[in-house]
């Protein structure tokens, strides 16, 4: 599966990879944000990684 001919497993693999700095950033509290927002996302990159991961399996 593709998205301007970008695979979507690609662009799921960065997405994940920017949400798993932002938490350790907000999580070391080196980046001040409303600490709401590293709980909420926190539940995103869950989410976006278990969808990466099925992609990438059934692509195989
Ligand atoms: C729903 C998901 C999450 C919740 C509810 C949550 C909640 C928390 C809480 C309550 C703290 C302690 C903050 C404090 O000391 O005041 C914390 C720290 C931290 N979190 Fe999360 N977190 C979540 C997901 C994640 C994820 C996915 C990562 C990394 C990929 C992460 C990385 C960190 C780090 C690095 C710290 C600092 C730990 C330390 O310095 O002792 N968190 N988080």
């Amino acid at each position: 599966m593709a998205i301007a001919g970008i695979s979507l497993v690609l662009i799921l693999g960065i997405v994940n990879l920017a949400l798993v700095f932002f938490q350790v950033s907000t999580g070391k509290k080196w980046l001040k944000v409303n600490f709401l927002w590293h709980r909420r996302l926190g539940v995103l990159l869950l989410l976006t990684a278990i969808v990466h991961a099925v992609l990438a399996y059934l692509s195989r």
